[in-house]
């Protein structure tokens, strides 16, 4: 026994021989970000010297490529030769018995760091998870730069990890779109979307149509604030800018040398709207339009005349020219049918063609671009509205109005990269506060794109081999500079960096978010705009007991306590600690923040309760709501919090889809009532109306019910629509509630043709 003690000990001297400070001897952290599949921690440092070198071990050009970025990025390391093995050395190898094509081992050890892949592109993503674990030891005060001891064997869960990027709405300088190919190659991204063209603004130079870049690359002027605010108000300033030839291949040979391929997107038939206000023949109508000024979706679409695939088809030959992407993104998201409901020629093509309607005619459209595409040897990738009257038989679907499209095509046997909004959309907003700045609408905080999974439960294993990856996107309407890009990015493109590479088994948030913590610092010390929400509390009001509610507050995190107040103060290091569910049983304020020690961290929360006779008692619906919309269950609507009028409305509402809304609350005994008032949130742009009519019911033994007359819900432009029925006298235990939804949104709204959102919250009874 002692011997084993004293190979052990001597094992640990040598592997630690390295050590330059006795803080050595604490274990190793290693804070990697995706989580690698297989990492088997070592004592000990490999120390940075001045005769830090790289060892090329198989002469390959497009390895030589990994080395030089690891060399550019540390001024430490001196020069790139050929070698196997050596002192200092880091060495970079070609391993043909590695199984996956993006996978990699690295070793590393005090003298010397191995990095071993399949590919150029395996060592690649060695160098970027080396390069974590050198950023962290900057941090330190050693001295010397030293890199955890460590062996990583890991590769990636799915072939496309990708971010789109939006550059119609708002245009990005060349430099921010390298540092955000960057960003992305940090975190083992392989794809970029770049979205170039928009109603709003066509952004990539096509020599043979100059009006593109005079007229298509402008608009006049830019919607001021939300969407949703009314009436619509512009700055009245002009806006342009596009990308040269020369600049898109520069970026795509920057993104190339970081193992990223950028696919491009060229918007068809509908978002075409910049374009035909350049060449109004490609229309249907052949009116002179502008460039759109606000955003949405637009009744102007290509239409499917020969002047159009003539254009479109030298347009994409200049753009595969500039991408060698195998894919060639698009579109065909959001085309509004309108204009070729009234089209003479569209019509007759239809009958021409034997098509059954529009969609037959979009599909007609896609198909005969994919035919172009795929006759110079690219393929297409189109949104899942290509679906709709039949798949382009060799297109990729990009599945984002949720899992549906995706599920669709892969069991038709097409490839899918998934993309949902309720997941992948970061243009969303990421936090309830009321300090976030301007977005589209939404909610999606970092917990919930981390707990996406991509490959839906209803595939077949074989179904699911169509599932190429997840993409996070990121559309621009509300951001204007590189700076929001940033902040809306990160950190939740750091979460589908990792559910795109890690592997499903071991995905565990509360881990997530300790390796971020670091990850983040790194970020910040690269210059980026981070979005640090971890430490913000999150709020749930749970359901009531008929006397009050309990409230739960998040994050739980080692080493950070919540405190809390509810008497009017603000949170302090010496309130309240929390440990289980606030109870709430009067009217008031719940003030929380996170405490690191003494010291104050991220944003506070602060819930109001107006408590009144329903809050806290017992309720059932008589539709679900939508999953993604479902508050903290029914309960949520009478839990004495209103939803909030914030930016994007906050956890409370309950959002049916193509549903009537209707209730039934227990109020656990009979009592006088004199009002019943409800709250419905009016976000026309985000597709969400006030319902047609609201309608009572009270009983006091919970079947025979005396019900009034609906009342009209009358429309207004406030963002919340307050509806008061007021009821004299009256005793009841229960109260039934119907409340009629909107239906189909018209023509020219954004959505239009779509069952409209119905969103309810609270239901205040006096
Ligand atoms: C999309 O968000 N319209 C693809």
């Amino acid at each position: 026994m002692k011997q084993a003690l004293l190979l052990l000990i001597l094992a640990l001297f040598f592997f630690s021989c390295q050590q330059s400070d006795p803080a050595d001897a604490i274990p190793n952290e290693y804070k990697i970000i995706p989580r690698p599949i297989d990492l088997t921690p070592k004592m000990g440092k490999f120390i940075f010297t001045e005769n830090t070198k790289i060892l090329l071990a198989s002469p390959d050009e497009e390895l030589q490529l990994a080395a030089e970025y690891l060399k550019a990025l540390f001024v430490e390391i001196n020069t790139i030769e050929e070698g196997t093995a050596g002192k200092d050395a880091i060495v970079f190898e070609l391993d043909a018995s590695i199984e996956n094509e993006e996978g990699y081992v690295l070793n590393i050890d005090p003298y010397e760091v191995s990095i071993k892949a399949k590919t150029a592109a395996g060592a690649f993503y060695a160098v970027q998870t080396f390069r974590q674990l050198v950023q962290d030891q900057e941090e330190s005060d050693l001295g010397l730069m030293g890199v955890p001891c460590v062996e990583i064997k890991d590769a990636p869960r799915y072939q496309y990890r990708g971010i789109h990027l939006d550059v119609g709405r708002h245009f990005f300088p060349i430099d921010f779109i390298k540092k955000f190919i960057d960003l992305l190659a940090v975190h083992k991204f392989n794809r970029f979307h770049w979205h170039l063209t928009e109603d709003q603004g066509w952004r990539l130079e096509i020599k043979k149509y100059p009006k593109l870049q005079e007229v298509a690359a402008c608009r006049d002027e830019t919607l001021i604030g939300h969407y949703n605010d009314q009436p619509h108000q512009f700055d009245g300033k002009k806006y342009c800018g596009f990308y040269t030839q020369d600049e898109a291949r520069e970026i795509v040979k920057y993104a190339a040398d970081r193992f990223i391929t950028v696919i491009p997107e060229i918007e068809m038939p509908g978002h075409g709207q910049a374009a035909i206000a350049a060449y109004p023949e490609l229309g249907c109508t052949g009116k002179q339009i502008g460039t759109a000024t606000k955003w949405g979706v637009f009744e102007d679409v290509y239409c499917p005349n020969e002047a159009t695939f003539e254009f479109l088809e030298n347009v994409l030959l200049e753009v595969m020219d500039i991408f060698p992407s195998k894919y060639i993104h698009i579109g065909g998201d959001e085309c509004p049918k309108a204009q070729w409901e009234k089209s003479s020629f569209c019509q007759d093509l239809i009958r021409k063609e034997g098509l059954e309607d529009e969609h037959g005619l979009q599909s007609y459209f896609i198909g005969r671009m994919e035919k172009f595409i795929n006759s110079h040897g690219r393929s297409i990738i189109g949104w899942d509205e290509i679906l709709e009257g039949g798949l382009a038989p060799n297109a990729t679907v990009m599945s984002w109005r949720g899992t549906e499209g995706g599920i669709s095509a892969a069991k038709q046997g097409h490839d899918v990269i998934m993309t949902p909004t309720t997941y992948c959309y970061l243009d969303y907003y990421q936090s309830d506060s009321p300090k976030e700045p301007l977005a589209i609408g939404g909610y999606l905080p970092l917990e919930k794109v981390y707990n996406y999974e991509p490959t839906p439960a209803e595939l077949t294993s074989e179904e699911a081999k169509h599932i190429l990856g997840a993409q996070g996107n990121i559309w621009t309407e509300y951001m204007k500079t590189p700076e929001q890009v940033e902040y809306m990015a990160f950190p939740r493109a750091c979460a589908i960096a990792e559910i795109t590479w890690s592997p499903k088994e071991g995905k565990d948030y509360d881990d997530f978010v300790d390796r971020l913590s670091t990850h983040v610092k790194r970020l910040k010390n690269m210059g980026v705009n981070v979005a640090n929400k971890i430490y913000d509390i999150k709020t749930s009001v749970l359901s009531g007991d008929g006397k009050g509610v309990r409230v739960g507050l998040l994050p739980k995190m080692a080493g950070i306590d919540i405190r809390y107040t509810f008497n009017g103060t603000v949170p302090s290091s010496e309130s309240h600690s929390y440990s289980d569910a606030v109870y709430i049983e009067e009217s008031g304020v719940l003030r929380a923040t996170s405490f690191d020690g003494e010291q104050a961290v991220g944003n506070s929360s602060q819930l109001v309760f107006n408590l009144h006779k329903a809050a806290g008692k017992q309720i059932s619906l008589t539709n679900e709501p939508a999953e993604k919309y479902n508050g903290n269950g029914p309960g949520s609507l009478i839990n004495g919090v209103a939803g909030s009028n914030g930016r994007y409305g906050g956890a409370e509402w309950l959002g049916f889809e193509g549903k009537d809304f209707g209730a039934v609350i227990d109020l656990g005994e009979v009592m006088p009532i004199s009002k019943v008032s409800t709250r419905f949130f009016n976000g026309k742009g985000q597709w969400i109306y006030p319902p047609k009519t609201i309608s009572i019911g009270t009983s006091t033994d919970g079947e025979t019910f005396s019900e009034m007359e609906a009342l009209e819900v009358a429309d207004s432009d406030k963002k919340i629509i307050e509806v008061e029925v007021g009821l004299s006298e009256t005793k009841t235990r229960f109260i039934k509630i119907y409340v009629k939804r909107f239906g189909l949104i018209p023509n020219g709204a954004q959505g239009s043709g779509h069952e409209a959102w119905l969103f309810v919250d609270e239901v205040v009874v006096e």
